[in-house]
This record gives C-alpha cells, sequence and structure tokens, in this order.
C-alpha cells in the first residue's frame, strides 16, 4: 500500500511513521507513506496556499491551485483508488472503513487547514472525506496519521502475529478483554485464577464472556446494533 499525504505541515508527520509498527512495516517494504509539502507548489514568490474567502468572513481557505497542481502530479504516476479529503464534516470513520481501505493499493490524503478548502477542488477530485470523530482538530495531519496507522497496521505481515489484528477490539463487534501479565498477584491484586488454569478452552470462553460484558458496559450502542432484530 502507498499512502500519499498532502499537507502544509510536513514537520507534524514525521513522528508517527518513525517508530515501531509503522515504521517496520515501511522498513519491510509492506507500506510507503510520503509526505508533500503543499506549500512547494504554492502561488507566487510567497509560495501562497491559502486566501480570503469570497463574501467575507474569518479565516483563510486553502486554494484549488497549488493541490490541484499536486494532485494530478501524483495522478499521473499511478492510479489512485481514492483521494481523501480529512475534515470534521466527513464520513466518520471507525473499523469497517479501516478493514475496506486497508485492501487499497494507492491513496492520497489531504490534510484541511484554516477554513477548509475550496469546494470546487473537494467537488472535482475528491471521492471521500473522513472525519476521525465529533470534534475540531487544528488540522487535518493528527487525522491522516491515525487513519494511515489503523490500515498500515492491517495489511498481511505487518503485525508479528496476523492474528492479532484480528483480535482486535471491534474487529468482531467486540472490545476486548481485559489482560495481565506477571506478577500473578501485586499488593494483594490477583489476576483471574482461570488464566492460570492452562485450561484453554476455559480461557478462551471467559475472554469471550468478559469482551461480551465490557461491551454491553461501555459500548450499548455496538451491542445493540450487533444485536438488532429486523422487527
Ligand atoms: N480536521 C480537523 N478536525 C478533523 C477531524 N475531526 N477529522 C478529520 N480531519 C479533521
Amino acid at each position: 500500500m502507498r499512502i500519499d499525504i498532502i499537507t502544509v505541515l510536513p514537520g507534524l508527520l514525521e513522528g508517527p511513521f518513525a517508530h515501531s509498527i509503522l515504521k517496520r512495516a515501511m522498513d519491510n517494504g509492506l507500506a510507503e507513506v510520503h509526505v508533500h509539502d503543499l506549500r512547494e507548489h504554492g502561488m507566487g514568490k510567497h509560495k501562497q496556499v491559502d486566501d480570503y474567502q469570497f463574501g467575507g468572513g474569518a479565516g483563510m481557505v486553502m486554494m484549488i491551485e497549488p493541490i490541484e497542481t499536486l494532485i494530478l502530479a501524483l495522478q499521473a504516476e499511478r492510479t489512485y483508488d481514492e483521494v481523501i479529503f480529512m475534515t470534521p464534516d466527513g464520513e466518520v470513520f471507525d473499523q469497517g472503513m479501516a478493514n475496506m481501505l486497508s485492501l487499497k493499493q494507492n491513496l492520497i490524503l489531504l490534510c484541511g487547514h484554516y477554513k477548509g478548502v475550496d469546494e470546487r477542488l473537494r467537488e472535482k477530485y475528491i471521492t471521500k472525506e473522513i472525519s476521525i470523530g465529533d470534534y475540531v482538530l487544528s488540522g487535518g495531519e493528527l487525522a491522516a496519521a491515525v487513519v494511515s496507522d489503523a490500515l498500515i497496521r492491517l495489511i498481511p505481515g505487518v503485525l508479528n502475529n496476523e492474528t492479532s489484528a484480528l483480535s482486535d477490539s471491534f474487529q468482531d463487534d467486540l472490545l476486548s478483554p481485559p489482560v495481565y501479565t506477571r506478577p500473578a498477584e501485586y499488593k494483594g491484586m490477583k489476576v483471574p485464577e482461570i488464566l492460570l488454569s492452562g485450561n484453554f478452552k476455559k480461557i478462551d470462553e471467559w475472554r469471550h464472556q468478559m469482551a461480551e460484558e465490557r461491551t454491553k458496559q461501555r459500548r450499548p450502542d455496538i451491542w445493540n446494533k450487533k444485536h438488532e432484530t429486523n422487527d
């Protein structure tokens, strides 16, 4: 999978891809992330990328031309499955969308800034708009990093144990059960007996039951949706 991220703040995206699982995925050639500094395609001497909005009002708007230039240059090199705009008014990101997008080959993620981007760019080039939640960030960069992380960890071979992405919270519409490690007792707090029993069938049953209880308690919305009847 290749992800091209278009941003006015490339520095914000240096950290997330330089560590741990994402770094290893890139080192192993399983994923490529290319961060493009929009300002390099800015207009005029000052490399302008934003301007006042027509009709007045506070806040600048990202101009169409620098973004179009960059998108067209990328599209001349390869076919993109989606050109995605990161914006709080997009479709809310979830595990289902992550699963679907993780099957794609090439994605462009455009990070919004200021008051947003000229609507004509959205209409002509953007194929999908994603929000990572109902709150407003200073820009789309952190959202693009979140989405990239969620997709890349699903690529086969990225996680050591391929089954571990499948047992993540949300993959089966259940939250994860509680987990414990050594010591078996800490300041009087004991690990549940069952986990020390060596009876893996019983342990699996216990984990499933805990996952169900947790989901019912913490995310009744997910639980009810899963158990909705069609009456
Ligand atoms: N840009 C600003 N806020 C955002 C959000 N919640 N999701 C995606 N992009 C954003």
